[in-house]
């Protein structure tokens, strides 16, 4: 006898049963995952050996040790420990080398292992697959394709337009300490920063700085930073379809749209712009092109143009890098001068002698501040904008010492244990610009904040010149004193951060 769909107890039947497979299925699929658990587990616990560190829950991991904000704290508690590189579990089945020895750091960049996609990855709906997270043939194109955009002829001029946006925030400044002298460095920054890039790379003059206290992109940026740092560390997010329906995975979506409004609307300016005929014929006559003409007008070796999502994506990439990795760095240094007086001070005095009031300042002129750089690289030091990268083993590797790791594993660059290894740094808390002065001598490898190798950051040249002008004109207007009742505590957020902001006393000069 058949049963009937539309008869209740024909129903009734088939449910029990429908459930009993479901169950079958469920306890099959859990019996699946458990064994690829334990086994990756086994492969993971004899692949990192020779790597030991502290204990670890086999389910949890080192969850429990790096708790409230500590993160970093904890992590150069175990580079006293273990001076080369210490195994850091995750969860159960996840575990990655950190590493923070010079040399160790010199055979990995030395390689070109692609980037670790377990984290990257989930940066992908935010920046998409652009210069920072390609890998293979495709980031070796771009990256050619995109070098010329920093050659010095085109940031030469950058110097004033990056000056003009500085002046805007200094403004700003006096405005704000008639009233009281205390400022929140990170936003205002970020704004300056925001303003800057958007002018030199994207000939986008949108005064990001004007009357607000924050942007809408800002605080996107802010938004994905922890919603990223959240998601990298829960085991139950990394799959997209479970991600997206979590409330974070919401929040991480909103935020990805609000990014890209600010974005699409800086390519259709330019795109609009370049629709004239004449405008684009100017634009190829130039000798030297700018970021995002370099991608409009871009054609590729086999004669096609960047996609539109190509295109998007290294617009979202550098917007994103170009900016919340200088704020960080331009910040945390005025923090560090803000801590020690003298350094200040003599800094202050040279760019008084070089620049006068300040009023001018050129491409020429950033490199005759000796003194001035030298205390910026050691705020890079103190504090490195990008506190760690990472790399997955495409083939084994063997360090110095002869300890070895096989291929698959992730190795996590940790540029600020590296930063404040006492191996590699004598008393590596103390603010000490003599580190950096020219007949000084360190490890190639000792002091990575733009990383090394084929993948080292593009826009190097770009970030010094920007920290510079910053760091020199805003000497040049205020003295800067700590606020001791709101001690910044610094936090890896993709860029380091401060979870209470930072804060200082601003007096006018
Ligand atoms: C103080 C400021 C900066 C610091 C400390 C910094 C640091 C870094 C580091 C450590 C990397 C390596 C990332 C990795 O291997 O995963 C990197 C890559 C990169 N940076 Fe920067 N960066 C800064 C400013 C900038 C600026 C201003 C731009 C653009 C205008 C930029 C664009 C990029 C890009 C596109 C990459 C990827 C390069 C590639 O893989 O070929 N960065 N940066």
């Amino acid at each position: 006898m058949s049963i009937s769909m539309s008869s209740p107890m024909g129903l009734l039947g088939i449910i029990p049963g429908l459930f009993q497979v479901a169950l079958l299925l469920s306890l099959v699929l859990l019996l699946i995952n458990v064994a690829q658990f334990y086994m990756r587990r086994q492969w993971l616990l004899k692949a990192v050996q020779e790597f030991p560190s502290p204990p670890s829950h086999w389910l949890f991991g080192h969850k429990y040790e790096f708790q409230n904000d500590q993160e970093l704290q904890q992590a150069l508690k175990w580079v006293h420990e273990f001076p080369c590189a210490c195994t850091r579990w995750m969860w159960g089945s996840k575990a990655f080398l950190m590493v923070h020895d010079p040399d160790y750091l010199k055979v990995i960049l030395g390689r070109s292992d692609p980037k670790a996609m377990g984290s990257y990855r989930l940066l992908s709906p935010w920046i998409g697959e652009g210069l920072l997270l390609l890998n293979g043939p495709t980031w070796f194109q771009h990256r050619r394709m995109l070098t010329p955009a920093f050659h010095y002829d085109i940031l030469k001029p950058y110097v004033q337009l990056t000056a003009d946006s500085v002046q805007v925030m200094l403004e700003k400044w006096e405005e704000l300490v008639t009233q009281d002298s205390h400022v929140e460095l990170f936003e205002h920054v970020s704004l300056m920063t925001l303003d800057t890039i958007m002018k030199c790379a994207f000939s986008y003059h949108g005064n990001a700085q004007s009357n607000r206290s924050t942007h809408p992109y800002i605080q996107a940026v802010g938004d994905l930073s922890n919603l990223f740092f959240s998601r990298v560390r829960n085991a139950l997010y990394q799959t997209d379809m479970i991600y997206r329906f979590t409330p974070e995975g919401r929040l991480n979506h909103q935020a990805c749209e609000l990014a890209h409004k600010h974005t699409d609307q800086v390519i259709n300016q330019r795109k609009a712009y370049l629709q004239e005929e004449r405008e684009l014929e100017k634009i190829k006559r130039k000798k030297n092109l700018d970021f995002l003409d370099i991608l409009l007008c871009a054609k590729m070796e086999d004669g096609s143009s960047l996609s539109d999502q190509d295109l998007r994506a290294e617009v979202d990439t550098f917007m994103f890098e170009g900016h919340d990795t200088t704020a960080s760095g331009i910040s945390w240094i005025l923090y560090a001068l803000a801590m020690h007086p003298k350094h200040q001070q003599t800094c202050r005095e040279e760019i008084q002698s070089l620049l006068g009031d300040g009023s001018s300042i050129t491409w020429s002129h950033l490199s005759q501040m000796p003194y001035t750089t030298m205390c910026i690289k050691e705020g890079l030091r103190l504090y490195p904008p990008v506190p760690s990268i990472s790399r997955v083993l495409s083939k084994p590797i063997t360090f110095p010492d002869g300890r070895s790791l096989p291929k698959g594993i992730i190795v996590s660059l940790n540029i600020h244990g590296l930063h404040h290894n006492p191996k590699v740094w004598s008393n590596p808390e103390v603010f000490d610009p003599f580190r950096f002065a020219p007949d000084s001598t360190q490890h190639s490898h000792a002091f990575l904040p733009f990383s090394g190798g084929s993948r080292n950051c593009i826009g190097k040249q770009f970030a010094m010149n920007e920290m510079k002008v910053a760091v020199a004109l805003t000497l040049l207007r205020f003295e800067l004193a700590p606020d001791p009742t709101r001690v910044p505590n610094p936090i890896s957020r993709v860029v380091l951060r401060s979870t209470n902001g930072i804060h200082l006393h601003l007096k006018k000069l």
